[in-house]
């Protein structure tokens, strides 16, 4: 069984099983990234959303771990939390020669003590957490001056569509951040393996320096 967002019944992600998702979870293209095609549009977009010097990333809801991964690839320090043991088990597996931290947490309030990080970045997790703006707040608190948060989200579905559209992130990190890029990435079949409907986009936002 292969899992895709869309799939999913209810309005809240938190009604899944992640850890029996996890065996299967990177048989659908976007999540394991196996297809040569597919990984290097992730690793394209990725290397224009983080910075260009090797920084301290923060994957939360890091899943089997593939972007945190390709971030690891580009010379970034990996700390990743999920709050699935299975997920936590298989990216562990896959970051293994990388140095990085997998730790099992909440990516609401990830476990990460007074550690502070360059980059936050979340893939197709907001959407399931309680509180959008009050996690927002939190992964802001977790960055450096100059720092940035990379989500990636969408909408997806078309009878009871489940997701967070672009236009309602973007308010919601305004008063966080004095700049965000946001990117359409439904248009970009070669992100997903196949051509999809659904919104799907990513927003960069990037806090302000220091002095
Ligand atoms: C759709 S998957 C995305 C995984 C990964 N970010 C990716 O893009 O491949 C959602 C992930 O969020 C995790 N998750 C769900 N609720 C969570 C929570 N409150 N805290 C941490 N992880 C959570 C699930 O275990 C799952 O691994």
């Amino acid at each position: 069984m292969t899992f895709d967002v869309g799939n999913c019944e209810g309005a809240d992600g938190s009604a899944i099983d992640w850890d029996a998702q996890a065996p299967d979870f990177d048989e659908e293209p976007d999540h394991g990234l196996r297809d040569p095609l597919v990984r290097a549009a992730w690793a394209d977009r990725l290397a224009d959303w983080l910075p260009d010097e090797p920084g301290d990333v923060l994957d939360v809801g890091c899943g089997t771990g593939s972007l945190s991964l390709l971030a690891a690839e580009r010379g970034h320090r990996v700390t990743a939390v999920d709050l699935s043991a299975e997920m936590v088990a298989r990216a562990r597996q896959k970051l293994a020669e990388h140095g990085a931290r997998v730790l099992v947490g909440d990516a609401a309030r990830p476990p990460v003590g007074e550690h502070r990080f360059d980059v936050v970045l979340a893939r197709h997790v907001l959407w399931m957490l309680p509180d959008l703006e009050a996690t927002l707040r939190h992964w802001h608190s977790l960055l450096r001056p100059g720092g940035r948060l990379i989500l990636i989200e969408g909408v997806w579905g078309t009878v009871s569509p489940v997701g967070i559209p672009a236009t309602e992130l973007i308010r919601a990190l305004a008063p966080l951040v004095p700049h965000t890029h946001s990117e359409r990435l439904s248009g970009d079949p070669r992100l997903w393996g196949r051509t999809v409907e659904d919104e799907r986009y990513a927003v960069v936002g990037v806090t302000a320096s220091e002095g």
